[in-house]
C-alpha cells in the first residue's frame, strides 16, 4: 500500500487538465473543458474534465481522476500508474521491501541510457571511432553539430558497453530490459545489441535519453538498428530532435523520415525539425505536435513510398486539427540531400512554396485522372468531393470547391451539390457508428460493473442515491457511518453496490478519511468510471440534503427486510449481519 499522504501529493503534483492535454486537445465548456474521448471513438465531444480533478465521458462511461486516467490511457494497474505520475512529477514512491517495479525500472533504464550515451560518444571521439568519424563527417556534418545531438559510435566488439555497465553496477537483466544487450541463446551471456554502428541518442523533451537508433556505415543491412519498446521508451509516443525543435517551432514543425534529414536540417538553421522513430507517424505523436505547434510541413522523401506515407501523414494531422502543409522536392531524394546539394536557401524556398494539404491531394487526384478525358474527369471529380466533404468547416469547403472547380473547369454549384450529398452521407455513418461504439460500451460496462442492476433498476437508483451523496459529501458519509442513518453493507442488493459501500465505510472509519483518490486501488478503471457516474449524477441535482439520503436509505432496508421474508422466515442474512455489527461495536466501546 502506498501511503495516502503521497497519493494527495502526487494528485497535486500531477494536473488533470495538463495531462489529459498530452494526449488529447480539451475546449473549455463553461466550468469545464470538453474534447473527443481518447477511450472511445467519437467526433462529437462528451469527454468532460470537471473542476474538481475529475474526467467522466457521457458516451463510453470512463470516468475517474488523473490516476484512473494514467491507468486506462497507459494501460496500467493502480501501482503501475502511480509509479508512472511519480516518475513524472519527480517523486520517489515510498515503498517497503526490494521489489522492482516498472516505475523504479524505468529509472534504472534511463540512468543506463545515459551511461551508454556517454560511452558512445567517448567511443566515437576514440582511435576506435576514427572510422565512424570519418563517415559522419564525409556526410557533412561538423563538429558542433556531432556533439549538439550526442553522437556516437558502438565498437565492433560483442561485450564493450556490457562490461562497463556491469562496471557500473547494472545487471544483464537491466541491461536486456534497456534493450542494449541481447542474451546469446546458446551460452546465455549477454552481448552487446548495437555494434560497429554510429549511434543516435533519441532524447525526450525532459532530456532523458531514452533510446537509440544505430546506422551501419556501409550498404550491409539492417541500414537502422533501433531500441525498440522498454518501460522508459515507447516509439509510437516520441518524435527524434523534439528536445531540440520543441522552443523553435510554435509558427511551424518540419516532419521528415530520417534522422539525417532532421540533422542535416538542424545544422542548415532550420531548428525546427522531427522525425518519428523509424515508423509511420501516430495519433499519439500528432497530439504530442499540437502541444508545440499549430503547423506541420511534412517533408518526406520524394520516392513513392515517401509520398504514400505523406498522404497517410496528412490524414493523421489533419484529424487532430493541425494545419497541414506539403513540402515537394525535385531533384533530391530526401531533404538531407537537397540541402547538401542545393543549399540552405534554395530548402527555405522549397518551404515557402509548400502547398496546404488539399492543393496537394488535388494534384495528386489531377495526376491520375486526366480531366481532359470525360470518365477520368468524371472520376477525378467524384474523388475530389469525396475529399473536400472530408473537410468540416463550411469555409474550408467553400475554399476547395472553388479550386476544384477551376481546375475541372466544372460550374462550382454542381460540385456543390455533390459535396453536400456526399457530406450527409459521411455526417450519418459517422453518428451512426458513434452511438454503435457508444452503445458497444455503455453495454459492456454496464454489464460488467453491475450486472445485478438490471434485476431491480428502482433499487439499483436508490443505492446510487446513497453512495453518490456518501461519495460528494463528508456529512452524509458520517452520518451513515456514525449510524445516524441506519445502512449496512447487506442492505445492498447488487454486489457492486455493496463493494463500493464497505470500500467507502471503511475508509472513512479508518485513520486518515475517506478519500476519493484512494478508491483506485480497489477497483477496475471500469469501476471507477462508473463510481464516478454515481457522484456526477448527484452533483448535477439540487436536491441532495440529508432527507434524500434519508428516504433512499429507507427504501433500501425495506427492500433488504422484503427480500428476507421472501427467502422465507430463517434468520435473515441482513439481521445476522446488523447484530454481528452490534456485537462488535460494543465489544469496540469495551474495549
Ligand atoms: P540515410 O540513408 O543515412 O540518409 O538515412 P535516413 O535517416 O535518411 O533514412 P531513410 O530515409 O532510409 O529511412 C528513414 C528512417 O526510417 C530512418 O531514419 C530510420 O528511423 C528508419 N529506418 C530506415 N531503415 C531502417 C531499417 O533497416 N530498420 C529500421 N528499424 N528502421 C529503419
Ligand atoms: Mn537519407
Amino acid at each position: 500500500m502506498v501511503p495516502r499522504e503521497f497519493i494527495e501529493e502526487l494528485k497535486a503534483r500531477c494536473d488533470l487538465e495538463e495531462i489529459i492535454r498530452t494526449y488529447i486537445p480539451l475546449k473549455r465548456a463553461g466550468a469545464n473543458l470538453s474534447g473527443c474521448c481518447p477511450f472511445h471513438s467519437e467526433k462529437t465531444p462528451s469527454f468532460t474534465v470537471f473542476p474538481d480533478k475529475h474526467f467522466y465521458c457521457f458516451g463510453c462511461g470512463a470516468g475517474g481522476d488523473v490516476i484512473t486516467f494514467i491507468m486506462r490511457q497507459e494501460n496500467l494497474d493502480y501501482m503501475g500508474a502511480v509509479e508512472y505520475l511519480a516518475n513524472r512529477a519527480g517523486l520517489t514512491v515510498p515503498r517497503d521491501g526490494e521489489r522492482r517495479d516498472e516505475g523504479g525500472r524505468r529509472t534504472r533504464v534511463l540512468e543506463m541510457n545515459r551511461e551508454a550515451a556517454r560511452y558512445f560518444r567517448a567511443m566515437l571521439f576514440s582511435p576506435a571511432g576514427s572510422e565512424a568519424m570519418a563517415y559522419l563527417t564525409g556526410r557533412g556534418l561538423d563538429g558542433a553539430t556531432i556533439k549538439r545531438f550526442g553522437l556516437g559510435y558502438a565498437p565492433a566488439s560483442f561485450g564493450g558497453l556490457c562490461d562497463h555497465l556491469h562496471k557500473l553496477g547494472y545487471t544483464d537483466e537491466e541491461m536486456v530490459t534497456a534493450f542494449l544487450c541481447g542474451k546469446s541463446r546458446k551460452t546465455g551471456r549477454p552481448y552487446d545489441y548495437f555494434r560497429n554502428r554510429v549511434m543516435f541518442p533519441i532524447i525526450d523533451v525532459s532530456g532523458n535519453v531514452i533510446a537509440f537508433g544505430g546506422r551501419v556505415m556501409d550498404d550491409s543491412k539492417p541500414k537502422y538498428l533501433n531500441t525498440s519498446d522498454t518501460p522508459a521508451f515507447k516509439k509510437s509516443r516520441n518524435l527524434f530532435a523534439l528536445n531540440y525543435a520543441k522552443g523553435n517551432c510554435s509558427e511551424q514543425m518540419i516532419l521528415c523520415e530520417g534522422y539525417m534529414d532532421v540533422i542535416a536540417l538542424h545544422a542548415a538553421g532550420f531548428l525546427c525539425a522531427v522525425a518519428t522513430l523509424g515508423t509511420a507517424i501516430t495519433a499519439e505523436q500528432a497530439r504530442l505536435m499540437t502541444k508545440y505547434t499549430q503547423r506541420v510541413v511534412i517533408s518526406y522523401d520524394s520516392d513513392e513510398a515517401g509520398q504514400r506515407a505523406a498522404q497517410k501523414a496528412l490524414r493523421i494531422l489533419g484529424e487532430v486539427g493541425l494545419e497541414t502543409r506539403v513540402l515537394r522536392m525535385n531533384g533530391a531524394k530526401d531533404p538531407d540531400e537537397y540541402i547538401k546539394n542545393h543549399g540552405a536557401d534554395r530548402f527555405r524556398q522549397l518551404l515557402a512554396n509548400s502547398v496546404t494539404g488539399f492543393a496537394y491531394r488535388l494534384d495528386n487526384v489531377l495526376a491520375q485522372h486526366d480531366p481532359a478525358i470525360p470518365e477520368e474527369k468524371i472520376k477525378a471529380s467524384a474523388e475530389l468531393c469525396r475529399i473536400i466533404a472530408g473537410s468540416y468547416s463550411h469555409v474550408e469547403r467553400e475554399v476547395y470547391l472553388a479550386e476544384a472547380a477551376k481546375r475541372l473547369e466544372l460550374p462550382v454549384d454542381v460540385l456543390r451539390n455533390d459535396v453536400e450529398r456526399e457530406a450527409k452521407r459521411l455526417s450519418r455513418e459517422r453518428r451512426q457508428q458513434e452511438s454503435r461504439d457508444a452503445q458497444a460500451a455503455a453495454a459492456g460496462f454496464g454489464d460488467r460493473v453491475n450486472p445485478d442492476m438490471a434485476k431491480n433498476m428502482r433499487i439499483a437508483r436508490a443505492e446510487e442515491t446513497v453512495l453518490g451523496l456518501m461519495l460528494l459529501y463528508d456529512e452524509h458519509r458520517a452520518a451513515v457511518a456514525s449510524g445516524k442513518i441506519e445502512l449496512t453493507e447487506a442492505d445492498f442488493f447488487t454486489a457492486f453496490g455493496r463493494r463500493v459501500f464497505s470500500a467507502v465505510l471503511a475508509l472513512e472509519t479508518s485513520d486518515g478519511g475517506f478519500d476519493v483518490g484512494l478508491l483506485g486501488a480497489q477497483f477496475s478503471p471500469e469501476e471507477i468510471g462508473r463510481i464516478e457516474r454515481m457522484r456526477l449524477g448527484r452533483r448535477e441535482l439540487s436536491e441532495n440534503g440529508i432527507s434524500v439520503l434519508r428516504e433512499s436509505a429507507a427504501l433500501l432496508r425495506e427492500d433488504a427486510q422484503r427480500r428476507n421474508a421472501e427467502q422465507g422466515g430463517a434468520l435473515s442474512a441482513v439481521e445476522r449481519r446488523r447484530a454481528a455489527l452490534a456485537a462488535a461495536k460494543e465489544q469496540k466501546t469495551k474495549g
